[in-house]
């Protein structure tokens, strides 16, 4: 008898479990949604979402507020997101870094392609190669000079093992066959402050955060891995025109939600995050800065799934090369 009302019980549960997910779609938002941002304030991720998270607030009826939670290369973050109850109230944004990370921690406590849920793609940043005031170089050409020369004794900042930053200092250094020493820290806000001071060498950030920092002179701006020059950092040439030919990366960020948050919800947050993209205040601010919306067709969940795993194959190899691991 006890057997079958506990089968009994079970199987309306299972019944009931997807109209739990539709009837809680159906009121939400109710409260406030918070999107962690995996690095500190002031990097290029919080510059990016904090422009979507105030759009997509206004059309969503809530506030989207940001929460930095910095750390392992934005593994802490990402965690506790992961972690995190799927109901629709907790959000990442996160940039290539969630594809880095599986291969660079051999023990991350989340599967990036199991334990999230894919809103879409948001844009793609370009990167530039930054130095401090004071380091005696001209140009990127003189700067390769440097660490060739120099090598360990001149120091990379990074937002550490899985930051979009240290992946671009991996491939710089994979390119030259030298090693530099690398300075983490919890993203690029902390991480100017000793640039401008003098404290640190050299730094490849996006240009989302650094565009302020090299037009008003705070720090230089040696060359961009776009494949051709920024119009919107007039005077810096390419990677590949000073020196290092084919060194392009773009920084692609995309919207995340737990596992299990309900399809309604998710597209919903999918529609906000639509609006955020073409609204004509963001689109503005984000070309100013070289980082333009992801086309429409690229905004979708599916086509953001897709490229995640695909990336994830992609830096596989090429990290495993590198042998700089985490854990
Ligand atoms: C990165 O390297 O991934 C960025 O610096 C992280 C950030 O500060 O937004």
């Amino acid at each position: 008898m006890m057997m079958r009302t506990t089968r009994r019980l079970l199987a309306a549960a299972a019944l009931a479990l997807p109209f739990v997910g539709t009837a809680q779609a159906q009121t939400w938002p109710e409260r406030p949604i918070t999107m962690v941002i995996p690095f500190a304030p002031g990097g290029p991720t919080d510059v990016v979402g904090r422009m979507i998270a105030e759009s997509m607030g206004r059309d969503l009826g809530q506030n989207v507020l940001v929460q930095n939670v910095g750390g392992a290369g934005g593994t802490t973050g990402t965690a506790r997101v992961a972690a995190a109850a799927p109901d629709g109230y907790n959000i990442l944004l996160h940039n290539i870094g969630i594809a880095t990370a599986p291969t660079l921690y051999r023990r991350l406590p989340y599967d990036p392609v199991t334990a999230f849920e894919t809103i879409g793609l948001v844009t793609a940043t370009p990167m530039i190669w930054l130095a401090r005031p004071g380091l005696p170089v001209t140009n990127f050409a003189e700067m390769i000079r440097l660490v060739r020369e120099r090598g360990e004794a001149v120091n990379l900042a990074n937002a550490g093992l899985g930051s979009a930053s240290q992946l671009c200092g991996t491939l710089f250094q994979a390119s030259l066959g030298v090693r530099v020493t690398a300075v983490s820290y919890t993203g690029s806000g902390p991480i100017y402050p000793e640039l401008m001071a003098d404290r640190l060498d050299i730094y490849c950030d996006q240009t989302t955060s650094a565009s302020s920092f090299v037009t008003s002179g705070r720090v230089r701006g040696l060359a961009v891995t776009t494949a051709e020059p920024m119009a919107q950092l007039p005077g810096i040439p390419t990677a590949g025109q000073a020196g290092l030919p084919g060194f392009e990366i773009g920084i692609w960020h995309g919207v995340y939600a737990p596992k299990g948050t309900p399809t309604p919800i998710v597209m919903r947050l999918n529609q906000a995050l639509r609006v955020a993209l073409a609204d004509p205040r963001v689109v503005t601010r984000m070309n100013e800065l070289g980082s333009p919306p992801e086309p429409v067709e690229r905004q979708n969940p599916d086509v953001h799934r897709a490229h995640l795993v695909a990336e994830i194959a992609r830096w596989r190899p090429v990290l495993q090369a590198a042998g700089q691991f985490a854990d």
